[in-house]
């Protein structure tokens, strides 16, 4: 059964929070502040889209796009990140379901292009490209990937919303 996929609301922060924390748990690479640095950028405004999977009435994944700021001070940059889906439910191809949708209205928005770190196995998929003489200082070069839109060319340094630092 596919999922529906719709824009957050209040009544899912509580739910987010807890699918990001159960889907990072036993990820090597993780630090445990998905589910924080979620509700840091929700309470600083700074959530761009935020887009939910909903299964039977129940949330089942969670997709977080932030803005995300370019060196030669373009407009129109997002990062990609994180998204969540609930670990019994994972390759089901829920999480590139609400990837794709994801993608689909950052391109209605005009967007410049997307940034994210990740596994480039995965992300390769939805057209993410790695892009290390772009890295910002202190992101792992290998997983930095942009998925270019109306910016055909990336020739920037595209750096995450500071408080992906904490
Ligand atoms: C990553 C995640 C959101 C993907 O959602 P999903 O619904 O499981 O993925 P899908 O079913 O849409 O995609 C399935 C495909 O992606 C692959 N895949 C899934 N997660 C992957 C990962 N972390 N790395 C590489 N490949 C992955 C599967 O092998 C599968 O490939 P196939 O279709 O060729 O068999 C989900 O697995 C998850 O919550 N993982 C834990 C949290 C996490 O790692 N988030 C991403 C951090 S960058």
């Amino acid at each position: 059964m596919n999922p529906i996929i719709r824009p957050e609301t209040r009544s899912d922060y509580a739910a987010i929070h807890d699918i990001t924390k159960r889907a990072f748990a036993t990820m090597p690479f993780s630090d445990g502040d998905e589910p924080d640095l979620i509700d840091r950028l929700r309470d600083a405004g700074a959530l761009a889209i935020s887009l939910v999977a909903e299964q039977d009435k129940k949330l089942v994944g969670q997709l977080t796009f932030s803005e995300a700021f370019a060196a030669d001070r373009s407009a129109g940059w997002y990062a990609l990140g994180p998204v969540a889906v609930e670990p019994e439910l994972q390759h089901k191809h829920i999480g590139s379901q609400l990837i794709n949708e994801g993608i689909s209205m950052l391109r209605d928005r005009g967007a410049a292009g997307c940034v994210l770190v990740g596994d480039p196995v995965y992300y390769s998929r939805f057209g993410f490209k790695i892009f290390s003489h772009l890295c910002p200082e202190g992101e792992p070069a290998e997983y930095y990937q942009i998925l270019p839109l109306r910016v055909s060319a990336p020739n920037t340094i595209i750096s995450f919303h500071p408080l992906f630092h904490g």
